[in-house]
Protein backbone atom coordinates (compact mmCIF):
# COMPACT_ATOMS: atom_id res chain seq x y z
CA UNK A 1 0.00 0.00 0.00
CA UNK A 2 1.12 3.26 -1.03
CA UNK A 3 2.44 5.84 2.04
CA UNK A 4 -0.24 8.39 3.20
CA UNK A 5 0.73 12.24 1.71
CA UNK A 6 0.21 15.11 3.94
CA UNK A 7 0.24 18.45 2.32
CA UNK A 8 -0.14 22.03 4.30
CA UNK A 9 -0.36 24.44 1.28
CA UNK A 10 -3.41 24.35 -1.34
CA UNK A 11 -0.54 24.45 -4.48
CA UNK A 12 0.90 20.85 -3.44
CA UNK A 13 -3.14 19.53 -2.58
CA UNK A 14 -3.43 20.35 -5.85
CA UNK A 15 -0.45 18.50 -7.49
CA UNK A 16 -1.08 15.40 -5.56
CA UNK A 17 -4.87 15.39 -6.02
CA UNK A 18 -4.35 16.27 -9.91
CA UNK A 19 -1.88 13.22 -9.75
CA UNK A 20 -4.40 10.89 -8.70
CA UNK A 21 -6.92 12.21 -10.85
CA UNK A 22 -4.81 11.50 -13.55
CA UNK A 23 -4.14 7.78 -12.79
CA UNK A 24 -8.12 7.63 -13.01
CA UNK A 25 -8.87 7.48 -9.38
CA UNK A 26 -12.50 8.72 -7.92
CA UNK A 27 -11.81 10.90 -5.17
CA UNK A 28 -13.47 10.40 -1.87
CA UNK A 29 -13.14 13.55 0.69
CA UNK A 30 -13.92 13.62 4.48
CA UNK A 31 -13.86 16.97 6.06
CA UNK A 32 -12.52 16.87 9.68
CA UNK A 33 -11.49 19.58 12.53
CA UNK A 34 -9.60 16.55 13.67
CA UNK A 35 -9.49 15.22 17.36
CA UNK A 36 -10.45 12.10 15.66
CA UNK A 37 -12.97 9.59 16.56
CA UNK A 38 -14.21 6.53 15.15
CA UNK A 39 -17.44 8.51 14.05
CA UNK A 40 -14.69 10.36 11.46
CA UNK A 41 -12.70 7.03 10.61
CA UNK A 42 -16.67 5.49 9.87
CA UNK A 43 -16.56 8.35 7.32
CA UNK A 44 -13.09 7.31 5.70
CA UNK A 45 -14.11 3.81 5.44
CA UNK A 46 -17.36 4.51 3.20
CA UNK A 47 -15.38 6.73 1.33
CA UNK A 48 -13.16 4.15 0.46
CA UNK A 49 -16.05 1.47 -0.30
CA UNK A 50 -16.91 4.02 -3.00
CA UNK A 51 -14.21 6.06 -4.15
CA UNK A 52 -10.12 4.77 -5.40
CA UNK A 53 -8.29 8.08 -3.43
CA UNK A 54 -9.49 8.72 -0.33
CA UNK A 55 -8.77 13.05 0.75
CA UNK A 56 -8.97 13.97 4.82
CA UNK A 57 -8.68 17.57 5.86
CA UNK A 58 -7.82 18.75 9.49
CA UNK A 59 -8.55 22.10 9.88
CA UNK A 60 -10.20 24.07 13.07
CA UNK A 61 -11.99 26.66 11.41
CA UNK A 62 -11.98 29.65 13.28
CA UNK A 63 -14.58 31.55 10.82
CA UNK A 64 -17.75 29.10 12.53
CA UNK A 65 -16.87 29.44 16.46
CA UNK A 66 -18.77 32.43 18.15
CA UNK A 67 -16.47 34.69 20.09
CA UNK A 68 -17.29 32.65 23.38
CA UNK A 69 -16.77 29.66 21.90
CA UNK A 70 -14.10 26.83 21.96
CA UNK A 71 -12.00 28.02 19.13
CA UNK A 72 -8.86 27.97 21.49
CA UNK A 73 -9.32 25.55 23.04
CA UNK A 74 -10.72 22.96 20.43
CA UNK A 75 -8.18 19.54 20.95
CA UNK A 76 -5.73 19.60 18.34
CA UNK A 77 -3.90 16.00 18.95
CA UNK A 78 -1.99 16.12 15.20
CA UNK A 79 0.07 13.19 16.02
CA UNK A 80 -2.75 10.74 17.06
CA UNK A 81 -4.53 12.10 14.14
CA UNK A 82 -2.42 11.56 11.96
CA UNK A 83 -1.95 7.97 12.90
CA UNK A 84 -5.54 7.00 13.14
CA UNK A 85 -5.65 8.44 9.55
CA UNK A 86 -2.79 6.10 8.49
CA UNK A 87 -4.30 3.58 9.96
CA UNK A 88 -7.59 3.76 8.24
CA UNK A 89 -5.91 4.26 4.69
CA UNK A 90 -6.66 7.72 3.53
CA UNK A 91 -4.59 8.28 1.19
CA UNK A 92 -4.00 12.01 1.20
CA UNK A 93 -4.30 14.22 4.83
CA UNK A 94 -4.47 18.46 4.02
CA UNK A 95 -3.81 20.65 7.07
CA UNK A 96 -3.51 24.08 5.83
CA UNK A 97 -2.90 26.80 8.45
CA UNK A 98 -5.34 29.41 9.00
CA UNK A 99 -3.33 31.86 6.99
CA UNK A 100 -3.29 29.56 4.10
CA UNK A 101 -7.21 29.05 4.47
CA UNK A 102 -7.46 33.35 5.28
CA UNK A 103 -5.04 35.13 3.49
CA UNK A 104 -5.20 38.51 4.37
CA UNK A 105 -8.01 40.87 2.21
CA UNK A 106 -10.12 37.47 2.44
CA UNK A 107 -13.71 38.74 2.13
CA UNK A 108 -15.92 36.31 0.31
CA UNK A 109 -18.86 34.38 2.19
CA UNK A 110 -21.26 31.44 0.93
CA UNK A 111 -24.74 31.32 2.91
CA UNK A 112 -27.54 29.23 2.86
CA UNK A 113 -30.68 30.56 3.32
CA UNK A 114 -33.41 29.47 5.25
CA UNK A 115 -32.19 25.64 6.21
CA UNK A 116 -29.84 27.45 8.71
CA UNK A 117 -32.67 29.43 10.51
CA UNK A 118 -33.33 26.87 13.14
CA UNK A 119 -32.03 24.56 15.25
CA UNK A 120 -28.01 25.19 15.53
CA UNK A 121 -28.44 28.38 13.33
CA UNK A 122 -30.52 29.98 15.59
CA UNK A 123 -28.39 29.32 18.69
CA UNK A 124 -25.03 29.80 16.80
CA UNK A 125 -25.11 33.00 14.64
CA UNK A 126 -23.07 33.09 11.90
CA UNK A 127 -22.08 28.90 12.35
CA UNK A 128 -23.07 27.95 9.30
CA UNK A 129 -21.71 30.50 7.57
CA UNK A 130 -18.28 29.44 8.54
CA UNK A 131 -19.24 26.10 8.03
CA UNK A 132 -20.37 26.69 4.27
CA UNK A 133 -17.72 29.19 3.32
CA UNK A 134 -15.16 26.82 4.21
CA UNK A 135 -16.37 23.60 2.87
CA UNK A 136 -17.06 25.60 -0.24
CA UNK A 137 -13.22 26.58 -0.50
CA UNK A 138 -12.42 23.07 1.02
CA UNK A 139 -14.29 21.78 -2.33
CA UNK A 140 -12.73 23.87 -4.69
CA UNK A 141 -9.27 22.80 -3.12
CA UNK A 142 -9.63 19.19 -3.52
CA UNK A 143 -12.03 19.21 -6.02
CA UNK A 144 -13.79 15.75 -5.07
CA UNK A 145 -16.30 13.45 -7.07
CA UNK A 146 -17.76 12.59 -3.51
CA UNK A 147 -17.52 14.00 0.28
CA UNK A 148 -18.73 12.22 3.19
CA UNK A 149 -20.30 14.11 6.55
CA UNK A 150 -21.94 12.28 9.57
CA UNK A 151 -25.23 12.47 9.99
CA UNK A 152 -24.33 13.57 13.62
CA UNK A 153 -24.88 17.29 12.38
CA UNK A 154 -27.63 16.34 10.48
CA UNK A 155 -28.69 20.55 9.85
CA UNK A 156 -24.84 20.71 8.55
CA UNK A 157 -25.16 17.72 6.36
CA UNK A 158 -28.50 19.74 4.55
CA UNK A 159 -27.29 22.33 4.72
CA UNK A 160 -24.04 21.20 2.65
CA UNK A 161 -25.77 18.93 0.86
CA UNK A 162 -27.98 22.66 -0.28
CA UNK A 163 -24.81 24.17 -1.22
CA UNK A 164 -23.81 22.12 -3.21
CA UNK A 165 -27.13 21.88 -5.25
CA UNK A 166 -28.17 25.14 -5.68
CA UNK A 167 -24.53 25.92 -6.75
CA UNK A 168 -24.18 23.72 -8.98
CA UNK A 169 -20.92 21.51 -7.99
CA UNK A 170 -20.50 18.14 -9.31
CA UNK A 171 -20.23 16.42 -5.48
CA UNK A 172 -22.12 13.74 -4.51
CA UNK A 173 -22.67 14.56 -0.91
CA UNK A 174 -23.25 11.51 0.95
CA UNK A 175 -24.80 11.20 4.69
CA UNK A 176 -23.50 8.42 6.82
CA UNK A 177 -25.14 7.14 10.29
CA UNK A 178 -23.69 8.65 13.53
CA UNK A 179 -21.62 6.14 15.62
CA UNK A 180 -22.03 6.05 19.25
CA UNK A 181 -19.78 4.86 22.10
CA UNK A 182 -21.55 1.18 24.24
CA UNK A 183 -23.90 3.42 26.05
CA UNK A 184 -25.39 5.46 23.64
CA UNK A 185 -23.34 8.71 23.65
CA UNK A 186 -22.97 10.09 20.10
CA UNK A 187 -18.98 10.11 19.60
CA UNK A 188 -17.81 13.65 19.48
CA UNK A 189 -14.69 15.51 19.73
CA UNK A 190 -16.34 17.33 22.44
CA UNK A 191 -17.02 14.54 24.67
CA UNK A 192 -13.17 14.66 25.94
CA UNK A 193 -14.20 18.04 27.30
CA UNK A 194 -16.94 16.08 30.10
CA UNK A 195 -15.83 15.48 33.43
CA UNK A 196 -16.51 11.82 34.64
CA UNK A 197 -19.89 13.44 36.12
CA UNK A 198 -20.48 14.69 33.18
CA UNK A 199 -19.67 12.21 30.94
CA UNK A 200 -21.74 9.73 33.11
CA UNK A 201 -24.87 11.53 32.42
CA UNK A 202 -24.62 11.83 29.40
CA UNK A 203 -25.72 8.96 27.47
CA UNK A 204 -29.34 10.10 28.74
CA UNK A 205 -29.27 12.45 25.77
CA UNK A 206 -29.78 9.43 23.11
CA UNK A 207 -31.94 7.62 25.63
CA UNK A 208 -34.41 10.37 25.97
CA UNK A 209 -34.62 10.32 21.99
CA UNK A 210 -35.30 6.16 22.43
CA UNK A 211 -37.89 6.90 24.38
CA UNK A 212 -39.60 9.26 22.15
CA UNK A 213 -39.22 6.74 19.21
CA UNK A 214 -40.92 4.29 21.34
CA UNK A 215 -43.63 6.55 22.14
CA UNK A 216 -44.18 7.12 18.60
CA UNK A 217 -44.62 3.65 18.19
CA UNK A 218 -47.17 2.91 20.53
CA UNK A 219 -48.61 6.37 18.65
CA UNK A 220 -48.75 7.82 22.32
CA UNK A 221 -49.43 11.43 21.88
CA UNK A 222 -51.92 13.28 19.21
CA UNK A 223 -49.16 16.35 18.49
CA UNK A 224 -45.52 16.62 18.04
CA UNK A 225 -45.80 19.07 20.84
CA UNK A 226 -46.53 16.61 23.07
CA UNK A 227 -43.69 14.39 22.41
CA UNK A 228 -41.20 17.17 22.62
CA UNK A 229 -42.64 18.41 25.83
CA UNK A 230 -42.26 14.74 27.10
CA UNK A 231 -38.63 14.90 25.68
CA UNK A 232 -37.90 18.46 27.01
CA UNK A 233 -38.74 17.05 30.35
CA UNK A 234 -36.34 14.51 29.98
CA UNK A 235 -33.40 16.41 29.28
CA UNK A 236 -33.85 18.90 32.11
CA UNK A 237 -34.00 16.03 34.61
CA UNK A 238 -30.10 14.93 33.23
CA UNK A 239 -28.04 16.79 36.41
CA UNK A 240 -26.64 20.27 35.62
CA UNK A 241 -27.57 20.19 31.63
CA UNK A 242 -29.35 22.91 30.13
CA UNK A 243 -31.16 22.65 27.64
CA UNK A 244 -30.54 24.68 24.28
CA UNK A 245 -33.16 23.24 21.88
CA UNK A 246 -35.28 20.20 21.29
CA UNK A 247 -36.93 20.22 17.82
CA UNK A 248 -39.27 17.92 15.99
CA UNK A 249 -38.97 18.61 12.12
CA UNK A 250 -39.52 17.53 8.91
CA UNK A 251 -35.71 15.49 7.99
CA UNK A 252 -35.47 17.59 4.97
CA UNK A 253 -36.68 21.31 5.02
CA UNK A 254 -36.47 21.51 8.83
CA UNK A 255 -39.43 22.81 9.05
CA UNK A 256 -41.05 22.09 12.53
CA UNK A 257 -43.62 19.60 12.34
CA UNK A 258 -47.13 19.73 13.46
CA UNK A 259 -48.24 15.72 13.74
CA UNK A 260 -45.64 13.17 13.42
CA UNK A 261 -45.54 12.49 9.42
CA UNK A 262 -43.41 11.50 7.21
CA UNK A 263 -39.68 11.16 7.75
CA UNK A 264 -39.15 13.38 10.99
CA UNK A 265 -36.17 14.64 12.87
CA UNK A 266 -35.90 15.06 15.97
CA UNK A 267 -32.95 17.45 17.23
CA UNK A 268 -31.37 18.62 20.41
CA UNK A 269 -28.88 20.46 21.22
CA UNK A 270 -27.51 20.57 25.53
CA UNK A 271 -25.08 22.16 27.52
CA UNK A 272 -23.35 19.43 30.20
CA UNK A 273 -20.89 22.57 31.82
CA UNK A 274 -19.42 24.37 29.38
CA UNK A 275 -19.52 21.53 26.53
CA UNK A 276 -22.30 21.62 24.17
CA UNK A 277 -23.76 18.54 22.56
CA UNK A 278 -26.52 17.64 19.77
CA UNK A 279 -27.63 14.52 18.98
CA UNK A 280 -30.70 13.64 16.72
CA UNK A 281 -32.57 10.83 15.55
CA UNK A 282 -34.77 10.32 12.17
CA UNK A 283 -38.40 8.27 13.03
CA UNK A 284 -39.89 7.03 9.54
CA UNK A 285 -43.55 7.63 10.75
CA UNK A 286 -44.29 5.37 7.78
CA UNK A 287 -42.67 2.19 8.43
P1 LIG B 1 -16.08 17.72 12.82
O1 LIG B 1 -16.92 18.06 14.00
O2 LIG B 1 -14.65 17.34 13.04
O3 LIG B 1 -16.80 16.55 12.04
C1 LIG B 1 -16.30 16.10 10.81
C2 LIG B 1 -17.30 15.14 10.20
O4 LIG B 1 -17.45 14.00 11.07
C3 LIG B 1 -18.70 15.76 10.04
O5 LIG B 1 -19.26 15.38 8.80
C4 LIG B 1 -19.45 15.16 11.22
O6 LIG B 1 -20.86 15.08 11.01
C5 LIG B 1 -18.82 13.77 11.28
N1 LIG B 1 -19.05 13.15 12.60
C6 LIG B 1 -18.82 13.71 13.81
N2 LIG B 1 -19.19 12.85 14.80
C7 LIG B 1 -19.67 11.74 14.18
C8 LIG B 1 -20.23 10.50 14.65
N3 LIG B 1 -20.36 10.24 15.95
N4 LIG B 1 -20.61 9.58 13.72
C9 LIG B 1 -20.49 9.84 12.39
N5 LIG B 1 -19.97 10.99 11.89
C10 LIG B 1 -19.57 11.93 12.77
O7 LIG B 1 -18.26 19.01 11.28
C11 LIG B 1 -17.16 19.54 11.25
O8 LIG B 1 -16.04 18.96 11.79
C12 LIG B 1 -16.92 20.88 10.59
O9 LIG B 1 -18.06 21.67 10.73
C13 LIG B 1 -16.51 20.77 9.10
C14 LIG B 1 -17.61 20.13 8.24
C15 LIG B 1 -15.20 19.99 8.96
C16 LIG B 1 -16.27 22.21 8.54
O10 LIG B 1 -15.31 22.87 9.27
Amino acid sequence: MAEMQTATTIEQLRTLVSCAKKSGSKIGFVPTMGALHEGHISLVHEAKKHCDFVVFSIFVNPMQFGPNEDFHRYPRPLQDDLKLCTDAGVNLVFIPSVEEMYPTGFSTVVEVNGLTNNLCGKSRPGHFKGVTTVVMKLFGQVQPDAAYLGQKDAQQALVIKRMARDLDLPIEVVICPTLREADGLAMSSRNRYLSNEQRSVAPLIYKGLCLLKEDVALRKHESSAQYRLDLLKRLEAIPNGVVDYVEIVNADSLEVLEKMNGIVLIAVALKLGNTRLIDNIIINTSA
